[in-house]
């Protein structure tokens, strides 16, 4: 029965707006669908995010929780409305100091920023947080987004001019890099124009709904869908039967198959797609299908699946997904000789990537036969790889188009959805598009690792490390995915940037009929860096040597061998500590809990960073917190490789020097909203003498551009970056070349800078860009082109000992963390972070610092809030309301450095960051929590419960 349409009239950015519209259609569907305001995002359709905050009458409201009819006779505004003549005050702000990332939440965010102006011109910091308690980011670590309406405040207030707001124009071409130019793609994501997968549209469209298993592990007897093809609107129905070729995803083994196979291996497997005229077709449908399932054992942690309770694939019988084994010196040796030794076990929790838009992508076939897949996409090359298998179709009739991604974290290097959007637009012949709900995006994409640890180490005396050995049993889930590279990486880094003689590590990955685990930030190395850095604090507190002087003991230095053997080139690692010492005015002594003799906390700081619940004047606040908070400040540290592990990384790209002095260049890059857009503008500005507004970068197009393979292992920079300065500087060369015969002098003589190119000391030879391409092309008959590669060179691993080369540039970085910890409750406010990282060349310190900052706040959410919980393979938090994340209320002041020990093996000198960033955060704030109440956390997250828990067992007392 379809139900009457109802007609509204509204005011929307500032038209009337008449409709008919069916009386239960939302706010935020009827923005999209009807009006195509696309600004406004759905990132969670329940009120959780914020990403589809409008102004209804002026005040903020969540509009993928309001009936459109309750708007009737109202005014809304949307991001669209915001800045018509021009861009506001408030997105201007956004774009200059950096608070856009991926931009999925920007709209959002800038909505919630002009209500908070709004309602109070003059609005503190405490406030500003408040009034963005509702919005999520999961990039920036909110501190620039509230830093971006701190300065539009001081101009609506005009306590700063409005210029303070323009960006700032390099003068000079050759002071490009290092300069905090302003990110490039930053303007579609504050007017929220730029368009993100779910928003796309194609006329003919289809729409997919996935049926997802309810069983954890079970047989598939039989899947009867023939009712549900008679229903109104289905177009086909698609089953595992429908692959026309390898039935097979996955990062390392393609051991899942693209819709269940037989069985299903977890809660969530999508089963069945639905393929129908709209979405509420499809899902009307879903009530047609019956699917009968047989139940097997499941196998619901790492323990029962090395008992062998049931066997989750049954080519891997002992459920072991793979393993990674080094080995140095001999450990009994180094027990034998140690004057302490401890030993602990830890563990870490599955972890959610919690990005703000969901899965999302559409297919058609082009009239050439060619099937074309666009979607947010970590890793394009790899994925038409993997269709082309699944299709049974050639290479070159598959293309992949990467749309803008609004947050990946590594979540989106599985290709978990565009093989069923593949072969519903092959079967159908019609474009086909399919967006993941918040629920099916929680429950269908992988996680973090949940990692069992159990450690030994002996030191001696003096503090010197003499032997470590470390287990690691990772939960790789129902599918490999990238359980293989995580669990080689664990093994690699996990025992910490020391200086050891005897190391023993075995880490393994095992199947269990949990949700997959997948690569996420740090990629495996989050988890041992938490358990080392926990225990190097209780070693310091063994031995009563302070902790940051004990990691400087053991520090690996230049010409250190790392656990592979690896003899290390340039370290920074003791620099970094040293300048976190420095900067936090770090109070050297044993790590044991002395959080209320130290001096180096801010106990008055408690009023502001805000804490909810504390909404008191000064002297109230300070009294409460002198009586019930206390306070501890703890390091973590943290090592990483950039680019991929023990194995060659390549990439390529294409410069061509431009019409008019411009350059646009085509490389595989994929911009997950770290800023890498904007790194590569700054290196062909640079080499090429150029500003960033003369650079033009080419889609991420399998049909377009060279490979530069994934964004992840913090490789975009280091990989990509010198494939596109190799471009430039083979382009440039041409360009020269041609140019001094013209002129007739000696090639080397040749400068370009600031848009000219010139002949050093003769102003004879000095023309604009533009007029020599035009000699160039238009004289000489050459077109300035330009193509370049860089290869790292990484070594495979022994497979007894671990011994290799597994990368060519380490990166090092450390934390201290200040917490406040709230004795009545058990909750953890991290007050303060105070960062030193190694990131060779910063060729942007803003973007640089916004990755430190986002990853510092992610890794805040693992340390003492998030927990993706399952029970018997059955997760309870499926949605953001019971998933807790890290909000603008639990953000620290944050304090960083930067160190830059250039990259020797690299032109550009540039390591990198995103990963490597959220690695001491962790320990830092488990060793402050530590410091501050004497509790030692080694099972995260240290949830409330786990504190007070703790505390009354040592018998604890506040009162
Ligand atoms: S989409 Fe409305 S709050 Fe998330
Ligand atoms: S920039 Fe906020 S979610 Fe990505």
């Amino acid at each position: 029965m379809s139900l009457e349409l109802v007609k509204v009239e509204m005011k929307v950015n500032g038209k009337n707006i008449y409709r008919n519209v069916a009386p239960s259609m939302r706010l935020a569907d009827f923005l999209r669908d009807e009006l195509h305001l696309i600004g406004t995002k759905k990132g969670c359709n329940a009120g959780e995010c914020g990403t589809c905050s409008v102004l209804i009458n002026g005040v903020l409201k969540k509009s993928c929780l309001i009936p459109v009819i309750k708007v009737n006779h109202c005014e809304v505004v949307t991001i669209e409305g915001i800045g018509i003549d021009g861009l506001s005050i408030i997105q201007k702000s956004f774009m200059k100091v950096g608070a856009v990332q991926c931009g999925y939440c920007t709209p959002g965010m800038i909505m919630a920023a002009t209500a908070i102006l709004k309602a109070n011109r003059n609005p503190d910091r405490a406030e500003i947080r408040r009034g963005l308690g509702g919005n999520i980011c999961r990039c920036t670590g909110y501190a620039k987004i509230i830093e971006a309406i701190e300065l539009a405040r001081d101009v609506l207030n005009q306590n700063k001019t409005p210029d303070c707001l323009e960006p700032a124009v390099p003068t000079d071409t050759s002071k490009i890099i290092g300069s905090c130019t302003e990110r490039v793609d930053a303007k579609g994501k504050v007017t929220g124009a730029l368009e993100y997968a779910a928003d796309m549209v194609m006329p003919r469209m289809l729409h997919i709904h996935l049926i997802r298993s309810k069983e954890v592990h079970a047989e598939i007897v039989s899947i009867d869908y023939s009712r549900a093809l008679e229903q109104p609107g289905v177009e086909t129905v698609l089953t595992s039967d429908d692959v026309p070729g390898q039935d097979g995803i996955g990062v390392y083994y393609h051991d899942q198959p693209v819709l269940a196979k037989s069985k299903v291996r977890f809660y969530g497997e999508p089963v069945v797609a639905i393929v129908a005229e709209t979405l509420d077709e499809a899902q009307a449908a879903a009530a047609f299908v019956e699917i009968t399932y047989k139940k097997l054992p499941v196998v619901s942690s790492v323990a029962e699946a090395m008992a062998g309770k049931a066997v989750v694939h049954e080519d891997h019988p002992d459920n072991l997904v793979c393993s990674t084994t080094i080995v140095k010196g001999n450990v009994e040796e180094g027990f034998c000789k140690s004057h302490v030794i401890v030993e602990q076990d830890y563990a870490t929790q599955c972890v959610e990537h919690a990005y703000l838009e969901t899965e999302a992508g559409l297919a058609y076939l082009d009239p050439d036969g060619v099937l074309v897949v666009k979607s947010c996409d970590q890793d394009i090359t790899h994925h038409r790889m993997l269709l082309s298998k699944i299709l049974n179709m050639p290479i070159n009739k598959v293309r992949v188009i990467m749309t803008p991604v609004g947050g990946g974290f590594g979540g989106k290097e599985d290709m978990i959805y565009q093989g069923i959007l593949a072969i519903a637009a092959l079967k159908t012949k019609r474009p086909v598009k399919l967006v993941f709900s918040r629920e099916d995006s929680m429950v269908g994409s992988a996680k973090r690792h949940p990692v069992l640890i159990h450690h030994k180490i002996g030191l001696s005396k003096d503090g010197r490390i003499q032997a470590i050995e470390i287990t690691m049993d990772a939960d790789g889930g129902a599918y490999c995915l990238s359980t293989k590279g995580t669990v080689a990486k664990a093994a690699i880094l996990g025992a910490g940037p020391y200086e050891i003689e005897n190391v023993k590590v075995l880490s393994r990955g095992h199947y269990t009929n949990n949700t997959p685990s997948g690569a996420m930030r740090t990629f495996g190395v989050l988890q041992p860096t938490f358990a080392i850095e926990s225990t190097m604090d209780i070693c310091s507190e063994r031995l009563g040597i302070d902790p940051i002087e004990l990691r400087l003991r053991n520090a690996v230095k230049d010409g250190s061998l790392t656990h592979t053997q690896q003899v290390l080139g340039r370290v920074s690692y003791s620099r970094t500590l040293q300048e976190c010492a420095r900067l936090s005015s770090w109070e050297s002594g044993p790590s044991w809990v002395r959080g209320s003799e130290r001096k180096d906390v801010r106990r008055d700081q408690i009023a502001t960073p805000y804490i909810p619940g504390s909404e008191f004047k000064a002297l109230e606040a300070l009294a409460l917190c002198n009586s019930r908070f206390r306070y501890g400040r703890g390091v973590g540290t943290g090592w990483y490789g950039i680019g991929r592990c023990a194995t060659v990384d390549k990439a390529g790209a294409f410069v061509e020097i431009d019409d008019g002095g411009t350059a646009m260049v085509l490389t595989g890059v994929t911009e997950i909203g770290e800023g890498i857009l904007t790194v590569l503008t700054q290196i062909v500005a640079d080499e090429l003498g150029i500003y960033p507004e003369d650079v033009t970068i080419g889609d991420n197009d399998t049909a377009r551009v060279p490979e530069a393979a994934h964004a992840g292992a913090s490789r975009q920079s280091y990989m990509i970056g010198n494939a596109v300065m190799n471009a430039c500087r083979d382009v440039k060369a041409k360009f020269i070349r041609e140019i001094a015969d013209y002129w007739n002098v000696d090639p080397s003589s040749i400068r370009m800078r600031n848009r000219r190119i010139y002949v050093e000391g003769h102003g004879h030879y000095d023309l604009p860009l533009a007029e020599a391409v035009d000699i160039c092309k238009k004289i000489r008959g050459i077109v300035p082109l330009g193509a370049g590669t860089y290869t790292a060179h990484h070594e495979g691993l022994d497979q007894t000992t671990g011994k290799g080369n597994p990368w060519q540039a380490y990166v090092f970085g450390s934390q201290v963390a200040e917490v406040a910890v709230d004795t009545y409750t058990g909750e953890v406010h991290v007050l303060g972070i105070w960062a030193a990282h190694d990131v060779g060349r910063a060729i942007n310190p803003r973007g640089v610092e916004g990755q430190i900052e986002g990853g510092a706040v992610q890794s805040v959410g693992q340390a003492i809030m998030e927990n993706f919980e399952l029970s018997g393979g059955v997760p309870s938090n499926k949605s953001f309301a019971k998933y807790i994340l890290p909000t603008c209320v639990d953000v620290p002041e944050f304090h960083s450095t930067l160190v830059e020990e250039r990259d020797p093996f690299s032109p550009l000198g540039a390591k990198g960051i995103g990963e490597p960033a959220p690695l001491p955060t962790v320990p830092a704030v488990i060793n402050a929590i530590y410091d501050a109440v004497g509790v030692r956390i080694t099972q995260l997250p240290a949830t409330p419960e786990k504190i007070l828990n703790a505390m009354a067992e040592q018998g604890f007392n506040v009162f």
